[in-house]
């Protein structure tokens, strides 16, 4: 596949993405393509490396147990549909073990990502109006702490109901987070909630490729790609429980190291409205992977 981004999008997806900074995907497309360059966290004064070659395209053998316990479990849920599966880390995980899996990611440039490493099956979208059919998926994996971006317990409901939307009746998710009560002002963007645990963690991210040579100096306001502020809603277990108020899903396990802050979630749908209950259609303009892609969901 080409090397050149705009080659290997659609015309919608360069539509999609026109106009909106995207330093993380930027930063991803530029690590495949060893040009160098620096993502950054940024909260006012206080900055920390992206470490994009480490989160996003480290080998399966470096990640942690829960990692791999998690991506084994859902391989009994095809089709998975990652949300926000930024450079398709996961996605290529299944394809290794020959796994039904879909992508969907906000950022055209983690799409092109994605792509150019082999996912075939992505696409542009955003997770609060997925771009997938309803009752077409067997598991939703959303994991990068993206559920946060819910940025309320009511915001992160109605993600969880946009799941439910586009999964089976039996179908389970897994989410991420980090918890407050295990978390201090140390951690980069944190600001505290008086309600127990809850708190938010603000920051925007930035990305600066290198100049291309000593002889063609490029001002460093194009080389720069600064990202919208992020807000997210951190949440405990316990809090993420009461998020799934309303919603068919239940919290039915937790995975976390000692000690540590983030966890993960495995949620179950047990569609307590019902069968009968009629979901409500796909609310995007009817894209979606499931269904408008000449390739059909099911190989
Ligand atoms: C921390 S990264 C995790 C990527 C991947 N899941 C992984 O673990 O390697 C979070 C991803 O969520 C995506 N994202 C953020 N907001 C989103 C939204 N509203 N809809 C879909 N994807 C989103 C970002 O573009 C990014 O690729």
């Amino acid at each position: 596949m080409s090397r050149d981004d705009s080659s290997s999008r659609s015309a919608h997806e360069r539509e999609q993405g026109r106009g909106v900074p995207d330093p993380l995907g930027r930063a991803m497309l530029a690590h495949l393509h060893d040009d160098p360059g620096r993502l950054t966290y940024r909260d006012g004064g206080d900055v920390q490396d992206g470490s994009v070659a480490s989160f996003y395209f480290s080998d399966s053998s470096s990640w942690a147990t829960e990692t791999v316990e998690i991506l084994e479990r859902l391989t009994d849920h095809e089709p998975i549909l990652d949300v926000g599966c930024g450079a398709g880390t996961h996605l290529l995980w299944w394809a290794d073990r020959d796994v039904e899996a879909i992508g969907v990611d906000v950022s055209p440039n983690a799409i092109s990502t994605a792509r150019e490493r082999g996912c075939e099956r992505v696409c542009v979208g955003d997770m609060h109006t997925l771009p997938v059919a309803t009752d077409s998926v067997g598991a939703v994996h959303a994991v990068g702490t993206q559920l946060g971006l819910g940025r309320s317990l009511a915001g992160v409901r109605a993600i969880l109901e946009e799941f439910d939307r586009v999964s089976h009746e039996s179908g389970i998710a897994v989410v991420d987070n980090y918890d407050p009560t295990r978390l201090d002002e140390s951690f980069l963007g944190y600001r505290s909630d008086p309600r127990e645990g809850i708190a938010h963690r603000c920051f925007h991210l930035e990305f600066e490729r290198e100049s291309e040579s000593d002889d063609e100096p490029v001002a460093r306001h194009e080389r720069r790609e600064i990202g919208r502020t992020l807000q997210f809603l951190l949440c405990s277990p316990e809090r993420l429980r009461e998020a799934t108020g309303g919603t068919p899903w239940v919290v039915t396990d937790v995975l976390r190291s000692p000690e540590s802050a983030h966890y993960r979630a495995v949620l179950k749908n047990v569609n307590r409205r019902g069968a009968e209950t009629k979901k409500r259609p796909a609310n995007n303009d009817g894209r979606t992977v499931a269904n408008s892609d000449s390739r059909s969901l099911r190989r």
